[in-house]
């Protein structure tokens, strides 16, 4: 397992080991009674209803987020797209099976430890900011061996709406004109997004066909499509005319990989997610340990939230001193997972007082990491179930369009630890594990996640930078405190990520009261003006045998039940 590599790996073994697909993970075969109807939510109506579309031609559950991953690629251009990477984690019922899909984007070979640096911009905006995507290998891994239908099937949706065009919503044009300036830096990017020189109404339809041959050539020729051929050499071509260091043998050797989901358990509630490269799924099983030798639901509310914070503080810490990709160093996956390191850490939590971070021991060779995603959640009528957060970074990734593919790169590169002494676009800071080398997987936040218990089975997650561990965490403590999904994807949220050492709250998230005596255990508190995070999570209630689902009322996305 790549998880348990411990020695920082040389490109030869990398090679060998991006070949290879981990094993299987069985668990025994359900016998529950199955959800006889499906529920998708999703950032985007038009996205939720392309993964009902492909159900309904006799798509199984992983068709239908080939066909939501690919329609958010078009539709929420800001989050996701075939330019950017994520993590799609999967349970089959029949038999049990899970496993992660890794489209993580790598690092191009050229990439070097040092190349940001006293470089403001490089790493966020332009076509250096870009790593090799893995979306579009991930579609097609993602249909090849789990779908039914062909690629070319799964893909319609989205190709309809990049050819015919999709309405811009307000969330879309605000975050385009947040990012305004810097795609008005590249004409194959202001051409598509700011037609005529101009933002966009919400609205005004925005059609993208290069976008939609790009998605044919998929469709037609699976990863080749994208990776090999005439979009690759104009994906290289252009990124390489404006500044950028990809090569053809980087696009043609990008390979997903398959990993064991991260597991745990939270008060009887089995825990999945997200396995490295990215942090999500140990940063949220570390601090629900952590927690489980609390009772929170008798805690009061203000108690309550100490505790938590306090656990995100000790979780977000070792996530910037050991996490990085695990096929270029040890992660120390089983420890930080451990019960008993977990009881060490609560042993260091009072409850008078806010533990200031930089007494944490260890301190990791400076570096930071930032956050627009997106994610959905499907369970579909036999209890398959996938979730997915996808992403290509900051809003509009890197605001950098390859000339004649449509495919808008991300700034991924961000989120690797790359100039010491700061914190990337979300603040997050790391050490070495997670410093660019050529190759490498930069390290991730994301966390889609499954929690099972007597009670149900839920599918979760959100986008949100390094707030996606923390919402995620927020929405697993209310599920186990018998709340639904409205509840987990709307309620206030608050974070803490180690380093900067304060809690930042949503409106509503605290009272006064809470925030004064958190403040007097020396907590620092951030108000923040905007709520954040698009959490999209569907729950099969064993007990009443009812599907439900909920999509973040900050977004504008659509959570369906069907039959
Ligand atoms: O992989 C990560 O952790 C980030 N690139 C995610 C960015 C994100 O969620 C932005 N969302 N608002």
């Amino acid at each position: 397992m790549t998880n348990r590599m411990h020695k920082p790996k040389r490109l030869a073994c990398l090679y060998a080991c991006l070949l290879c697909v981990t094993a299987p993970l069985r668990a025994n075969p359900p016998s529950e009674p199955q959800p006889a109807q499906a529920a998708i939510a999703s950032a985007h109506p038009l996205a939720t209803r392309a993964g009902f579309e492909i159900l309904a031609k006799g798509g199984n559950v992983f068709d239908a987020a080939v066909a939501v991953s690919a329609a958010l690629a078009v539709v929420e251009p800001s989050g996701s797209g075939l330019g950017g990477g994520g993590y799609w984690l999967l349970h089959r019922a029949s038999d049990g099976f899970e496993t992660m899909i890794d489209g993580r984007e790598k690092a191009p070979y050229a990439a070097r430890a040092d190349m940001y640096r006293s470089r403001p911009g490089a790493s966020t905006d332009g076509a250096l900011a870009a790593a090799i995507p893995g979306m579009p290998a991930g579609l097609a891994h993602l249909a090849e061996r789990y779908g039914r239908l062909p690629l070319a099937v799964s893909l319609a949706p989205a190709i309809r709406h990049a050819e015919n065009g999709f309405a811009v919503g307000h969330k879309f044009h605000k975050l385009l004109g947040s990012r305004q300036p810097v795609i008005r830096r590249f004409p194959s990017a202001s051409r598509i997004f700011l037609p005529k020189g101009k933002l966009p109404e919400p609205f005004s339809v925005l059609r993208q066909p290069d976008l939609a041959e790009t998605l044919k050539r998929i469709a037609r020729s699976g990863r080749d499509g994208f990776y090999r051929g005439e979009v690759a050499e104009k994906l290289v071509d252009s990124v390489r005319a404006a500044g950028g260091i990809w090569s053809e043998t980087d696009l043609a050797s990008y390979r997903i990989i398959e990993r064991r989901p991260v597991k745990g358990a939270y008060r009887g509630i089995k825990v999945t997610s997200a396995a490295p490269s990215s942090s999500g799924g140990i940063v949220l099983i570390e601090a629900l340990n952590v927690l489980s030798g609390y009772d929170l639901e008798k805690a009061d509310e203000t108690a309550r939230k100490h505790l938590i914070v306090e656990a995100m503080r000790r979780a977000y810490h070792d996530r910037a001193l050991y996490l990085g990709d695990p096929d270029y160093g040890y992660v120390p996956v089983e420890r930080l997972l451990n019960a008993d390191y977990a009881a060490g850490l609560r042993s260091t939590i009072r409850f008078d007082k806010a533990l200031p971070s930089a007494m944490l021991a260890g301190e990791p060779e400076q570096n930071a990491e930032a956050a627009n995603t997106t994610h959905f959640s499907i369970i579909d009528r036999d209890g398959n179930r996938v979730a997915a957060t996808l992403s290509i970074n900051l809003p509009f990734g890197s605001g950098f369009v390859a000339a004649g593919t449509g495919v808008l790169l991300n700034n991924e590169m961000d989120d690797f630890a790359s100039s010491p002494g700061t914190g990337n676009a979300f603040g997050l800071v790391g050490g070495t594990a997670n410093a660019i080398q050529p190759g490498k997987r930069m390290l991730s936040s994301m966390a889609p996640t499954f929690l099972e218990n007597e009670r149900g089975v839920a599918v979760l997650g959100s986008p949100g930078g390094s707030r996606i561990i923390s919402m995620v965490l927020l929405a697993a403590l209310d599920y186990a405190e018998g709340h639904d999904p409205d509840s987990w994807v709307s309620l206030p949220r608050f974070h803490h990520q180690y380093l900067p050492d304060g809690i930042q709250y949503e409106p509503g998230a605290l009272s006064q009261a809470e925030a004064a005596t958190l403040a007097a255990k020396g907590h620092r508190l951030t108000a923040l003006t905007e709520r954040y995070g698009d959490m999209q999570a569907v729950l099969w209630n064993k007990k009443t045998r009812a599907l439900s689902a909920g999509s973040d009322p900050r977004g504008e996305g659509l959570a369906l039940v069907r039959p």
